[in-house]
Parts: structure tokens; C-alpha cells; sequence
């Protein structure tokens, strides 16, 4: 079983942001209510487990974006843009109360030195968090958190196909929530969360669909991060997942992230992927 990635190939990389200002501030998705608060310390020892699983036992490279007061959801990297083919294509946030990660995204990534682009048209893009490669094709989930027209202005910038599903269920808002490319193949997902005309596309475009039930949808385990043959997820999958994962070669290691599922976000949701190639299996 693969774990760490081979001796040649630099580690994978990601952005993550430590919880230092997590709350439950607003709602903006049907998961956040500010009556039923993060627990400040739980959420930051939970956030350190996911941190030492991706650089401890993964071998990851893991960058931090510093947390700023006032922004509650910076912690969730995955929505800070998407970084492919050296560029970083900001996001631009559709709800107000993200907007202001704008500014600090984008200072970020400059100090970086990273060569930062701007979607030409106001469309809403919410990132990694709706846009996921499955092999060479960028599918990008759209209605709830972004645009769809945006596809378009992404396969310009890219030169790659990308394809727009709609999303259909607004508990599954992002995309990341209910789809997750395992390999250039193979995808985990929840097809319930797309409307008809989406659920073809992927079945079209993937060669090895893994449904996952309602029950494990709802602990978010499509949210996962893939490193080669790993995948960490929230704890708690069902046991007839895990050993459909098994059986294609994949280990699972189990994070508790409840108190992000609070803010509607999982293992996934906190990462930004920097150096695609290396975190996927090119298998
Ligand atoms: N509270 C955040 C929001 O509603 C959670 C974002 C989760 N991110 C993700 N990539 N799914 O925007």
C-alpha cells in the first residue's frame, strides 16, 4: 500500500489556516446555525490532528495562510481559489460575509509571488471548493456558491475541458462535498446532490463511481482529501464503504472534524491544493 509519495516526486503540497478564529458567526448554509457554537479549543485540536495525519503521516508540505479576526471561514482554504498550471485563480465569495477573505486571499498570494488571476466578469467562484480535476477535465459544480458561465472564462485560462454540473440539493452546496476524484478514474460521490443532466456528465466522464448513502453523505465523507492510495476523511464512514475503498486499494484514516461540520465543512473544505500531480495518484 502506497503511503508516502515516491522518493522522486517532491511532496504534495497544501494551504491550510489554523482555527484560531473559527466561529459560527452567520449562516449561509443550511448546516451553520450561530445557535450551536464551535467549541474553540475541540475545534483547534481537531484541526491539529488533520495538520499532523497530512505532514506527519502522509508527508505532505503544508503551507499556512495566517488567520485574520473577523473571518470566521478563512479556515476553509479549499474556497480561496483554485491554484492549476502555476496561476491562482482567486475566487470571487457569493455571500458578503466571505467576500472580505478577498483582499486577504489575495495579499497572501502575492507575498507568495504566485501569479495571481481575477475572473474578468463578476461571476461567483467559490474555488477548489467547486471546482475538482477528475484526471485532465475540471468539473466545476455550480448554483448554490458559483455561476455557471464561469466555466467558460476557466477553460480559456486553463486550456483544459471543463465541465459545469448543477448542483441539486443545497446541503451539498459545493461541489467538494459530494464528489471526490479518487484517481484519474475513479470518484466517490453522492448522486442524489446533482440534478439528472449532472449525474450523466460524471457518469460519462468517470470510470469507476463509488455512491456513497445518504447516512455517510450527511457526515460529509465525500469531503475527503486523496493522497496517492490515502484518504482522509471524517470518522464514522460506514464499514460498507470503507471496505469498497479497501477493496480498490485504498486506506482510509479517519479525522473527527464535527466541529467543522458545524460551519458545513469537513476534511476537504480545509485544504487548498498547491501541487496538484503530486497529491493525486497519476495511476
Ligand atoms: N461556512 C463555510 C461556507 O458556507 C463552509 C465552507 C466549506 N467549504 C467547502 N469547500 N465545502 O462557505
Amino acid at each position: 500500500m502506497t503511503v508516502a509519495p515516491r522518493p522522486s516526486s517532491p511532496a504534495p503540497a497544501f494551504l491550510m489556516c489554523r482555527p484560531t478564529y473559527y466561529t459560527i458567526a452567520y449562516e449561509i448554509n443550511p448546516w451553520m446555525s450561530v445557535k450551536r457554537q464551535a467549541h474553540t479549543a475541540r475545534a483547534n485540536a481537531q484541526w491539529t490532528r488533520l495538520y499532523q495525519t497530512l505532514t506527519r503521516q502522509l508527508g505532505a508540505r503544508v503551507s499556512l495562510l495566517p488567520p485574520t479576526p473577523g473571518l470566521p471561514d478563512l479556515v476553509f482554504t479549499a474556497n480561496a481559489g483554485l491554484m492549476a498550471q502555476r496561476v491562482f485563480i482567486r475566487s470571487n465569495f457569493r455571500y458578503p460575509q466571505r467576500q472580505h477573505e478577498e483582499p486577504v486571499i489575495e495579499r497572501y498570494a502575492r507575498e507568495r509571488g504566485w501569479r495571481l488571476i481575477r475572473l474578468a466578469a463578476r461571476y461567483d467562484f467559490e474555488g477548489e471548493g467547486d471546482a475538482l480535476w477528475l484526471g485532465e477535465t475540471l468539473i466545476v459544480g455550480f448554483r448554490f456558491r458559483s455561476d455557471a458561465p464561469v466555466h467558460e472564462e476557466l477553460a480559456h485560462i486553463l486550456a483544459r475541458r471543463v465541465l459545469p454540473v448543477e448542483l441539486a440539493d443545497r446541503r451539498f452546496y459545493h461541489l467538494d462535498t459530494c464528489f471526490c476524484p479518487l484517481d484519474r478514474r475513479t470518484v466517490l460521490w453522492f448522486p442524489k446532490a446533482f440534478d439528472r443532466y449532472g449525474r450523466r456528465v460524471i457518469e460519462r466522464f468517470a470510470d469507476h463511481l463509488i455512491d456513497v448513502t445518504e447516512a455517510d453523505a450527511m457526515r460529509f465523507v465525500c469531503n475527503a482529501i486523496v493522497v496517492g492510495q490515502s484518504i482522509v476523511m471524517q470518522q464514522g464512514a460506514s464499514d460498507a464503504l470503507r471496505r469498497r475503498l479497501a477493496g480498490r486499494g485504498f486506506r482510509v484514516y479517519a479525522v473527527d472534524l464535527s466541529e467543522f461540520l458545524k460551519a458545513g465543512g469537513s476534511a476537504k473544505c480545509l485544504v487548498l491544493t498547491l501541487n496538484r500531480s503530486r497529491a493525486m495518484s497519476e495511476a
